[in-house]
């Protein structure tokens, strides 16, 4: 299990909590109703630490990914899939909010607005973060906002909590950069709704544009016209967009993170293009087959490849592409993923490479 110092303070501090409120001589802690809500906000960073959250009635998380739900829900937690849209949980109702931050200022903003206007009367909001990603400054303007708290240090990180002690914020709300809202970008003669949380949101990323430039020439390499398309980790839809006028009959586009699920739907309806858009974790709930897969995965960190979703990205091609079908995959030049694709596919070939990105095509046509 990955080790996060941050998340694991929450864990710790929510344990200690737990052991103060235990009866004597009762097994579990028992909760009086007012303190029966702890809401736990969870984004990537909870996977898979989010297993080792204390299993209990009063807690729900809500995550915007869609394995981190699901890695709760294998524990017997209460846990929604959403894109932090709190709108439908009345104000003042909950008791005790965890926030482990996220790298993203504007969900970091509104997540924090939000907790205050949740937060029933003396709730409490508590969020850690390390040191190297700025906790110590969003604790400090969380105190402002709340007008108490501070930034206590564990070893790499810092922990902040916070009291609502009045009715009203004492300091600003933060600027959220209005951080549900869907908005129409435009990037390179390219227009398409997108929002804050999903990756690249307001650009067009370089080696997906690379990608599209070379459909036609991935085109003449089917013997029969492709009929189906999958766009595997699809964010707002930039590639099923840039496919729109190739005549498929069927088309699914999928992602693990809500608000590029929310975005690709936009973007759907904008277009008129008919296509099925799954919340999944590397569309493992797909089973159907189709002709062309076309992925930009998210595995490229620096200079390391994520061997762990680069298997599971190329194992769900294999098992998703049609036996005449063809994948194409961009990644960095300096990627290896061809050493990790010989065990799922008979034909592995570069179809370009500009020296930043190379496209990589996969197939098992006999
Ligand atoms: C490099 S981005 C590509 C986005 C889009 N296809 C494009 O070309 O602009 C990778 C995408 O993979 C998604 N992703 C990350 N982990 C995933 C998973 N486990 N299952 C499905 N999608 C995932 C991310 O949310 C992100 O939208």
């Amino acid at each position: 299990m990955i080790f996060d110092e941050a998340f694991n303070i929450l864990i710790e501090q929510l344990k200690h909590s737990f052991s103060e409120t235990r009866a004597p001589g009762l097994e579990t802690p028992r909760y009086t109703p007012e303190i029966a809500q702890i809401l736990w906000l969870a984004d990537e960073s909870a996977c898979p630490s989010v297993q080792s959250i204390p299993p209990h009635s009063s807690i729900r998380i809500i995550s915007n990914r869609f394995d981190v739900t699901q890695a709760a829900q294998s524990t017997e937690l209460s846990a929604t899939f959403s894109d932090f849209d709190f709108s439908e949980i009345p104000s003042n109702s909950i008791h005790k909010i965890l926030y482990r931050l996220s790298k993203e200022k504007s969900v970091i903003h509104h997540i924090i607005n939000e907790a205050f206007r949740l937060l029933s009367p003396r709730g409490e909001l508590w969020v850690s973060g390390l040191k190297n990603e700025g906790a110590k400054t969003i604790i400090a303007k969380t105190a402002n906002l709340f007008g108490n708290g501070h930034a206590e240090k564990y070893r790499s990180a810092y922990l902040g909590q916070f009291r609502k002690d009045t009715p009203l914020p004492l300091g600003e709300f933060l600027d959220t950069q209005n951080y549900l809202s869907l908005r129409l970008e435009k990037s390179s003669g390219m227009s398409f709704y997108s929002k804050p949380g999903l990756f690249g949101w307001n650009k067009i990323d370089k080696g997906s544009n690379y990608l599209l430039e070379n459909i036609p020439l991935f085109l003449s390499h089917f013997k029969t016209p492709p009929n189906s398309l999958l766009d595997l980790g699809c964010g707002y839809g930039y590639l099923t967009i840039g496919t729109r006028d190739i005549p498929l009959g069927k088309r699914a586009a999928t992602d693990n993170n809500a608000a590029a699920i929310l975005a690709m739907k936009k973007n759907a309806e904008f277009y008129g293009i008919n296509v099925c858009v799954i919340a999944d974790d590397c569309a493992a709930s797909l089973s159907n087959t189709f002709d062309m897969i076309l992925c930009n995965p998210p595995f490229h960190q620096g200079f390391d490849i994520n061997s762990m979703l680069t298997e599971r990205f190329l194992y769900t091609t294999k098992r998703l592409l049609s036996p005449q079908g063809g994948a194409l995959f961009v990644v960095n030049s300096f990627i290896g993923i061809e050493a990790v694709a010989t065990s799922h596919f008979l034909h592995i070939a570069t179809l370009a490479n500009n020296g930043s990105f190379k496209l990589i095509m996969l197939s098992n046509r006999k």
